[in-house]
């Protein structure tokens, strides 16, 4: 690439969709689509240190999912583990720190003390930031941000009137974590889906038709172009 090309967004937010239909159209069953899935994680987790997007977010888990067939539900718990004990030491080698959002409580407890022995071991880190969404969802975090503020209101320690969008923002899951520049969905489907409700609200959003297991560098390369063509549309007088 030339040495003048822009800087990268600094958030990357992405709902990894279509596991489930790369599957079907290879006759194999959805688990098998969610492992590839899960390798695209790596690849796009690599790729956002390569080219110097500090802050991933992932959506591995919505608060919906719970409803999929139980061997679904677990077969991606069992996902999860094996990426956390697999791909601890690559977030060591990269100094990227992980964290989650959403209710963590929800998940089985082997999954919650794999996580948060990651969490704890990465936590020092600053150079990258890796965030999975895990039984989250965007209404829920609004709620509990709206939750904790009418407690403080009660408490006599926030005076309403003080309240502003600032005071939202403070109150959901990880305040400090910069608002997506740019969200990729990839498979095609044109929705949201409670996916960073309020942090959404000014980024680029990117839809591929490709489903998440094929959703490697190269697809995602092509997005960030796609991205840096709106930003150098957006500096033009046209
Ligand atoms: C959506 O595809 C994907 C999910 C619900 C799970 C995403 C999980 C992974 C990519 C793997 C594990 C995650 C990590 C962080 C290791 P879908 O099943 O809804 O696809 P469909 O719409 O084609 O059915």
């Amino acid at each position: 690439m030339s040495s003048n090309r822009p800087s990268p967004p600094q958030h990357v937010a992405i709902i990894m969709d279509g596991n489930g239909r790369w599957a079907k159209a290879r006759g194999l069953p959805r688990l098998r689509g969610h492992q590839v899935g899960a390798e695209s994680v790596r690849a796009i987790l690599l790729a956002c240190r390569k080219v110097g997007v500090k802050y991933l977010t992932l959506y591995a888990f919505s608060s919906e999912n719970w409803v999929r067939p139980r061997p679904e539900v677990t077969g991606l718990m069992s996902l999860l583990r094996k990426f956390l004990r697999e791909q601890a030491e690559e977030l060591h080698r990269h100094k990227v720190r992980l964290r989650v959002i959403g209710r963590m409580r929800d998940l089985p407890l082997p999954v919650r003390r794999e996580l948060h022995r990651v969490i704890e071991e990465t936590a020092h880190y600053t150079d990258g930031h890796l965030v999975l969404a895990l039984s989250y969802g965007g209404r829920q975090e609004i709620t509990d941000a709206v939750k904790a503020i009418a407690a403080k209101v009660k408490a006599g320690d926030l005076d309403p009137r003080r309240i502003t969008e600032a005071t939202i923002a403070q109150h959901l899951y990880l305040p400090d974590v910069p608002d997506p520049d740019f969200m990729i969905r990839t498979s095609g489907e044109l929705r949201i889906s409670n996916f960073l409700l309020w942090q959404l609200s000014y980024a680029e959003l990117y839809v591929t038709p490709v489903m998440w297991p094929d959703f490697r560098e190269p697809q995602f390369l092509e997005a960030l172009e796609a991205y840096h063509a709106r930003h150098r549309r957006f500096g033009d007088i046209k």
